[in-house]
Order: C-alpha cells, then structure tokens, then sequence
C-alpha cells in the first residue's frame, strides 16, 4: 500500500492559536494527548515531535496556514501567494540554479511554483539555508540528495494566487488534503 501525506489547509486562522489547533490535531491523529514538552526543534529550527511518531511541518502565509503529517516520511511543506511586485527574474537568478532560471524567465507565477517546490524541499530536509539553495535543481519531481531519494509535488488548493508544494522521502506516496475551516 503507498504511504500518504495528509494535509490540512487552515482557513482564516488566527495566528495566535494555529499551535495549539495543530497540537489537538496531532493528539486527535495520534489518539493520546500530547503537550508541549513533546516538541522539540533541530539546530535550524525545524520543529519534531521527540519520540517520532510522526512527521508534521507547517507553512503559513496571508489568510492560510498548510499542516503536513505523515506516519512514514519526514515532510517539508510550503504555501506563498503569487507576488507580483517583485523581480522574478532577478530574484530567480540569486537563488535558483541555471534550469531553473531559464524555466522562471520573469514569469511570477512559474517563480512562486518553484519558490514553494525550493521552500518545501529545504524544510523536509530540515537544514534551513545552510544546503545552498541553487545547487539543487527542484523542476523535477525526483531529488537525489545526500545519497536520499525525496519527491516533490505541487499541491492543487484551487486557490486563486497561491501555490503550495510538499516534500517526503522516496517516491512512494500519495498527498490526500483536508480543509480544516476558520
Ligand atoms: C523556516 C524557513 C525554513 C521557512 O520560512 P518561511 O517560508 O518564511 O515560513 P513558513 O510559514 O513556510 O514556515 C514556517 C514554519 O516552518 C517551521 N520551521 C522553522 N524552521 C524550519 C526548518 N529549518 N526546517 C523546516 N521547517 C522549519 C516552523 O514550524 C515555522 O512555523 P512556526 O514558527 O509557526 O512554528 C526559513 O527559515 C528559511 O530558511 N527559508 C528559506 C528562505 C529562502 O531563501 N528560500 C529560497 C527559496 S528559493
């Protein structure tokens, strides 16, 4: 059976409480109760929980905020809104490599796809900006880093300006997302 990446989209979340939301959601997931003693954080920040039972990440931006879970891989999880009062292209240039560049042109749509597709890739990894960002190539859906498989995919929201994408191990998963409300 493939393993699966479960995804929550919180909608009009307040900042404040999203935590706590996600520690009920984990507890609910992992049926027992779970505090704040059981998360911990690595030397770039990535929260875990301490006993590993499973694998979660956030992402928030604007009105939405993006919760990945797993049993079976470590995740990575990004959602932007498409900017359009940057400069894709020169942005593009400082922190992809040169397929990359040549994909983005000064598209901001194509940009944020990749940003996230960059963005969720690094935080699976869990290394921040230490892995030098334009080395790794993330146009396609394989990566090979590190000896590691990981796959990356885009996450179809169906919403308008945004784009999201998340990152596990191997390549023999499946997302399934969940819309959690206000
Ligand atoms: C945290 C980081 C990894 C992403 O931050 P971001 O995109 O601004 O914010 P997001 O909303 O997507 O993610 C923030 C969440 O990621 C988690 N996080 C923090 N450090 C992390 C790390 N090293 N790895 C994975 N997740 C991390 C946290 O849960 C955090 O939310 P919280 O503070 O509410 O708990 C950021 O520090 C970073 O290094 N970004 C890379 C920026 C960059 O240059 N990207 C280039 C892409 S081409």
């Amino acid at each position: 059976m493939k393993s699966e990446i479960e995804i929550f989209l919180f909608q009009e979340f307040d900042k404040k409480n999203l935590h706590q939301r996600i520690q009920s959601l984990l507890s609910h997931l992992l049926q027992r109760s779970i505090s704040d003693g059981d998360f911990l954080k690595n030397s770039h920040g990535k929260p875990f929980l301490k006993d590993h039972s499973l694998y979660f990440n956030i992402s928030h931006t604007k009105n939405y905020a993006l919760l990945a879970v797993s049993k079976d891989t470590p995740v990575g999880i990004d959602i932007e809104s498409i900017r359009t009062d940057i400069d894709s292209a020169k942005l593009s240039q400082r922190f992809f490599c040169d397929t990359e560049n040549v994909w983005v042109g000064d598209n901001h749509e194509k940009f944020c796809v990749l940003w996230t597709r960059k963005e969720a890739f690094i935080k699976a990894v869990g290394r921040g900006l230490s892995m030098g960002l334009n080395n790794i190539d993330v146009l396609e859906p394989i990566v090979f880093y590190e000896n590691q498989k990981w796959k990356i995919d885009n996450i179809d929201l169906k919403l308008d300006g945004y784009r999201a994408a998340v990152c596990g191990v191997g390549g023999d998963w499946c997302i399934r997302i969940n819309s959690v409300g206000a």
